[in-house]
């Protein structure tokens, strides 16, 4: 059975493979641009990159409605624990856990990540899934590192970008992230949510083209692909 990966907007993801399920970052109810709220959502896993509320919105009441557990960085999953979320799996940087839909592996991420209340959030991450389709890269929230290269010598199906600039990588440093992950696919997300983040996801995906082997994808928010 094919992995699909679904955009629900902004940095929003649902990946399913049969009956296994993850979302990563919810943000629904408040997103401008997600196509769903977050009480239409199932899922086994919520992954969460870091603690900014773009990206931590929906998972505590997604959590406690599906019953998912929540992976995420300790100080994230100690935040939850003290507003009674108990499925928690702590996690930290180059740390792998393996589930029924893949291996998870946490990665770096170059930003910041307080959490709503203010509280600490730890280090932001992104993900490095290993699928049965091959490896999946979600940069989350992030600026250019040159160690995105060693992440691409693991060979990548798929890579996924924010593109919007601001406050992540801007369309330039998105090309370069590309030109040092090498993947097969790669989709611009964390763009066209708020005006500060706009920008032309087609013009980028054409200098992709120009400029890498990658075969670039722009999704609508709502629109899945599959491995
Ligand atoms: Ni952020
Ligand atoms: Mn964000």
């Amino acid at each position: 059975m094919p992995t699909t990966l679904t955009w629900l907007g902004h940095g929003t993801w649902l990946i399913q493979n049969g009956a296994h399920r993850a979302l990563l970052d919810p943000f629904l109810t408040d997103s401008p641009t997600a196509p769903v709220t977050a009480d239409q959502i199932e899922t086994d896993l919520i992954l969460i990159s870091h603690g900014h509320s773009d990206h931590v919105a929906d998972a505590a009441t997604i959590a406690v409605r599906t019953g998912a557990t929540i992976i995420a960085n300790y100080e994230i999953c100690e935040w939850l624990g003290r507003q009674g979320i108990e499925k928690t799996h702590a996690m930290n940087l180059g740390g792998t856990c393996r589930r029924p839909l893949g291996a998870i592996k946490m990665t770096l991420a170059h930003h910041s990540s307080m959490l709503p209340d203010g509280s600490y959030g730890g280090n932001p991450c992104g993900y490095l899934l290993g699928l049965p389709e091959g490896n999946v890269y979600f940069a989350c929230d992030t600026a250019l590192f040159y160690d995105m290269k060693l992440i691409g010598e693991s060979g990548l199906e798929l890579a996924v970008l924010p593109i919007g600039d601001n406050f992540t990588m801007g369309p330039d440093d998105a090309v370069r992230a590309v030109q040092l992950l090498k993947p097969r696919r790669v989709v611009p997300v964390h763009v066209n949510t708020w005006p500060i983040i706009e920008q032309d996801v087609h013009a980028w995906a054409n200098r992709v083209r120009a400029v890498t082997a990658a075969e670039p994808v722009v999704l609508a928010p709502g629109e899945s692909l599959t491995l």
